[in-house]
């Protein structure tokens, strides 16, 4: 694991835009991991400027988005296909055909989920696989749990991640119970995982996640496994390292 400190969020969405945008330009053609959060917001706003100043070129580029709320279509404004188009896609040249997100709205979970993972494999899997994670530990909306989860797969959400996502919706009545999510096996195939955290309510988080055991109560620690895992984070978000 590489670990890069950043002073702030606007450092940590500077380096992990220029990380992305290395990938793009290596590799025209790639295949991208996409996250949603607050995390990630800073990296996308770093690379519709790199668009816009003529640096990067998306027209190429597919994408793979890691997770979807149950029961929300892709025009309700908390559904993670909006946040996708209105944080990104909708600023850049990307074919938005070549855009894909789990749909929340399938009347066959276990067909979407498995089709999901034939996607993700029939890509060539992905060149990098772009994190945010839950103050809880959580990647995608791989909960703590027993055991580590390979396939996409549906999951009822943590108490702590309703909690922590209310914000974004009206009440915390709002916020829906359950989300499709890649797994580890989706997120583990990527060529290169790029983990974003800032804040200090991810501090406790990292420090499992970096230095303690390969825990599937901690479904961050996983990425210890990882041959080519990169965290930026900020002061704060490291402080117990
Ligand atoms: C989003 C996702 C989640 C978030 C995590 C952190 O696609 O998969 O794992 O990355 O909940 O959220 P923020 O960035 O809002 O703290």
């Amino acid at each position: 694991m590489r670990i890069i400190r950043a002073k702030d969020y606007a450092d940590v969405s500077r380096k992990a835009g220029n990380i992305i945008a290395s990938v793009v330009t290596l590799k025209p053609d790639c295949v991208l991991g996409l996250a949603t959060g607050s995390s990630p917001i800073g990296t996308y706003q770093v690379l519709i400027k790199k668009y816009e100043n003529g640096e990067l070129d998306f027209s190429r580029v597919k994408t793979v988005n890691l997770d979807e709320y149950v029961g929300l279509s892709k025009d309700h404004d908390q559904s993670y296909a909006y946040f996708m188009r209105t944080n990104l896609f909708d600023h850049v040249n990307i074919d938005q055909a070549n855009c894909n997100i789990p749909s929340g709205l399938t009347d066959d979970p276990e067909a979407e989920c498995g089709n999901y993972d034939k996607l993700i494999a029939s890509l060539g899997g992905t060149d990098l696989q772009l994190l945010g994670m839950g103050p809880n530990g959580h990647i995608g909306f791989n909960e703590p749990d027993e055991v580590f989860t390979p396939g996409t797969h549906c999951v009822k959400l943590a108490d702590s991640t309703i909690d922590a996502n209310a914000r974004f919706f009206a009440t915390r009545d709002d916020v829906p119970r359950q989300a499709y999510t890649m797994g580890i096996w989706g997120i583990m195939q990527a060529k290169k995982v790029l983990l974003v955290a800032n804040g200090k309510n991810k501090a406790e988080a990292i420090r499992a996640a970096v230095t303690g055991p390969i825990d599937p109560r901690v479904p961050a620690s996983i990425l210890q496994l990882h041959p080519d895992c990169t965290i930026v984070a900020d002061e704060e978000a490291l402080s117990l390292l």
